[in-house]
């Protein structure tokens, strides 16, 4: 795959991830016979839409696509589409509670005021506890797929998003602030906050497109490597990007005394560390041929990003 098709793949995928979070918000909003002029319900779904469909990488959604396409090379975006839907929408409530200011109490995310800035913070609670719901029916609705299918996937999203995965990870992360961990301590609290949600993204897309047992475990191989990836490179950013660029507040980690890998590592190591993650993702897509060429280019796109 060159240069050229991967940067075709990555905009395709992420546009039609666009279109289907937009989508599947609408499809939401008239539950229970209320409508949108019920003006605090409104306030709400603008909420959700606002920290949703503004900016994004869409890391996840096209890991979601990939990874089903990496197992069967004839699986449709279609029925793809409310898993990785699913995945973003968590990942957006994690965001807007993240942001928080009994969280990290950021000002700035995706290049525009927080939710909770933009809105107010009952709103931005709520809307994180929304788009929560909404991802798990979702799930419950995937369009032509078994049940034991659809109870794998609520079971990995569950698991992923809940204090085994991201929810677990951000108290780890909270209960951190200006205290003195160490590097095993730290690797996992990145595997939780931010991993889980990866591990979970890949794994999901294969079990929608019908991957074996012997495929979901190299894909964890691979998701794992990437997702602790994701982290440490978001980490690196933290202290050498641009808030311009980042859309978020640079040198924010430093600022609350949080432990991250070039506040423990230093900054050369921590970028070895995140190649050393790179090279280990690789390997474990060994098996596969060139169905899994975007996996493997989204491996090195998370350690080479700028934002
Ligand atoms: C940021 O995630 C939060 C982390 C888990 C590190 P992303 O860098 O994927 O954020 P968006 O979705 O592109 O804004
Ligand atoms: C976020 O980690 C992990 C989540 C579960 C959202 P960070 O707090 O480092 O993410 P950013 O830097 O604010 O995006
Ligand atoms: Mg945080
Ligand atoms: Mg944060
Ligand atoms: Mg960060």
């Amino acid at each position: 795959m060159s240069d050229a098709s991967f940067e075709d793949y990555l905009e395709h995928a992420r546009q039609r991830a666009d279109r289907v979070l937009a989508e599947l918000l609408d499809g939401a909003e008239s539950e229970f016979g209320l409508g949108l002029a019920e003006p605090h319900l409104e306030r709400l779904t603008e909420a959700m839409r606002y920290s949703l469909l503004v900016g994004g990488k869409r890391i996840r959604p096209v890991l979601v696509y990939a990874a089903g396409q990496a197992v069967n090379p004839g699986v449709t975006a279609d029925q793809l589409d409310h898993v990785a839907a699913a995945v973003e929408y968590i990942h957006a409530y994690s965001l807007i509670h993240d942001d928080l200011p009994a969280m990290d109490n950021d000002d700035l995310r995706r290049g525009q005021p927080t939710c909770h800035r933009a809105f107010d913070e009952p709103t931005a609670i709520l809307a994180g506890d929304a788009l929560q719901s909404r991802a798990f029916e979702l799930l419950c609705d995937l369009p032509g797929a078994s049940p034991e299918v659809r109870l794998a996937l609520v079971r990995t999203l569950a698991a992923a998003a809940g204090p085994r995965g991201m929810v677990g990870g951000q108290a780890i992360d909270l209960g951190s602030a200006r205290q003195q961990i160490d590097i095993d301590q730290l690797e996992q609290m990145h595997r939780l906050k931010t991993g889980a949600l990866i591990r979970a993204a890949v794994r999901m897309g294969a079990l929608a497109a019908g991957g074996d047992a012997d495929e979901l475990a190299a894909l964890d191989r691979y998701a794992t490597a990437i997702g602790l990836a994701f982290q440490v490179q978001d980490d690196i950013l933290d202290v050498t990007g641009e808030t311009a660029t980042l859309g978020k507040q640079s040198g924010a980690d430093a600022a609350r005394a949080k432990p991250t890998y070039p506040a423990l590592l230093g900054l050369a190591e921590a970028q070895a560390e995140a190649g050393r993650l790179y090279e280990e993702a690789v390997a474990a897509l060994a098996q596969f041929s060139g169905s899994a060429e975007p996996l493997r280019r989204l491996a090195a796109f998370i350690i080479d990003r700028t934002h």
